[in-house]
């Protein structure tokens, strides 16, 4: 499976998928978007496709369009798409240069993009340009966010295997970030000024919908077998991505063979813990529920024009 350069390959993003929104909140989702028969909707930054798939499930007539700049994530959203046939194109595209007319869509949505993209006030702009005037904006972000919950106090005294992990773990994360400019995941606006955020940038009635599923291991309303796929996606994960990124001839400038070979003896120890007390449900390990959607209506002043 060819890896995309923003870090993920395609068959893990979908999986990760899997804890983010739940298949009894997708009506009201889409209701939320303002989703109607016959909508026009945009979904920047779509990679894989799983947010596009949701928005063109359910109204008639609805099609949707899916953008992103990496052509493995579209490609295999085309793949996924000769299967399940749903009203849906995409398009390999740069969010900051939208190849698409002024006022073009109904509906501009994103999930989990605007919090990553190098340039979120840009993207906005992007996205309002092709909103039609009266159309809706909406986004869909985590509410936590992955180095907040990453430091080494969250574990118990015994684990002596967290200081160590961490360190080493945001030692790779900075070298990441200095090979690949889109690994920043800290990069876009911040998740809880998603708000502020769009209303800043002249939307109206502006609205913030949570979403209701956040995904830790220390929520005991997962079951022990989502927390366990959980984590061996995330192993598998970080073990592709070193992989991936210690065949780059320039990592060894930023993190040794050696460190990446102790990285991943304390990744495999800590997976092993994690597996070992998921059911205690006291570890704030990383959580990435996708669980606030914003919404904004772009205001229409064409009236004016009449005056
Ligand atoms: C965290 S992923 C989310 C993907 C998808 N929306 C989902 O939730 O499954 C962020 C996506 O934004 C895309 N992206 C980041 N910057 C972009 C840009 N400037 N133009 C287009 N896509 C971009 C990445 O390629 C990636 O697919």
């Amino acid at each position: 499976m060819e890896w995309s350069v923003y870090f993920q390959n395609p068959e893990f993003m979908e999986k990760t998928r899997f804890h983010l929104i739940l298949p009894e909140m997708e009506p009201l989702v889409r209701k939320w978007c303002g989703i109607q028969a016959g909508s026009r909707v945009l979904d920047v930054g779509c990679g894989t496709g799983y947010f596009t798939r949701l928005l063109a499930r359910g109204e008639p007539e609805v099609h949707v369009t899916g953008v992103d700049m990496e052509q493995p994530f579209i490609d295999y959203a085309r793949r996924r798409n000769e299967e399940e046939r749903l009203p849906v194109a995409y398009v390999q595209a740069d969010a900051l240069a939208l190849p698409f007319e002024d006022a073009s869509f109904d509906i501009v949505a994103s999930h989990t993009f605007l919090t990553v993209v190098d340039r979120p006030a840009k993207a906005l702009r992007e996205m309002l340009r092709v909103l039609r005037p009266g159309g809706i904006l909406a986004s869909v972000t985590p509410m936590s966010f992955y180095p907040e919950a990453m430091h080494p106090g969250v574990y118990p005294e015994t684990c002596t295997w967290a200081k160590e992990f961490a360190a080493l773990h945001e030692m790779l994360i900075l070298a990441y970030e200095k090979i690949d400019p889109a690994m920043g995941h800290a990069r876009g606006a911040a998740p809880a000024a998603m708000p502020h955020f769009l209303a800043a940038a002249g939307l109206e009635r502006v609205s913030a919908y949570p979403l209701g599923k956040l995904f830790s291991l220390s929520n005991a309303t997962l079951s022990v077998e989502e927390k366990l796929a959980w984590i061996g996606y995330y192993e598998a994960s970080e073990e592709k991505k070193l992989d991936t990124f210690m065949a780059l001839p320039e990592m060894p400038d930023y993190f040794s063979p050696e460190q990446a070979e102790r990285y991943l003896a304390l990744l495999r120890e800590k997976c092993g813990w994690l597996r070992e007390h998921l059911q205690e449900n006291k570890v704030w390990e990383w959580s990435g529920g996708a669980n606030l959607l914003v919404t904004g209506r772009k205001r229409d002043l064409t009236w004016i024009n009449w005056l």
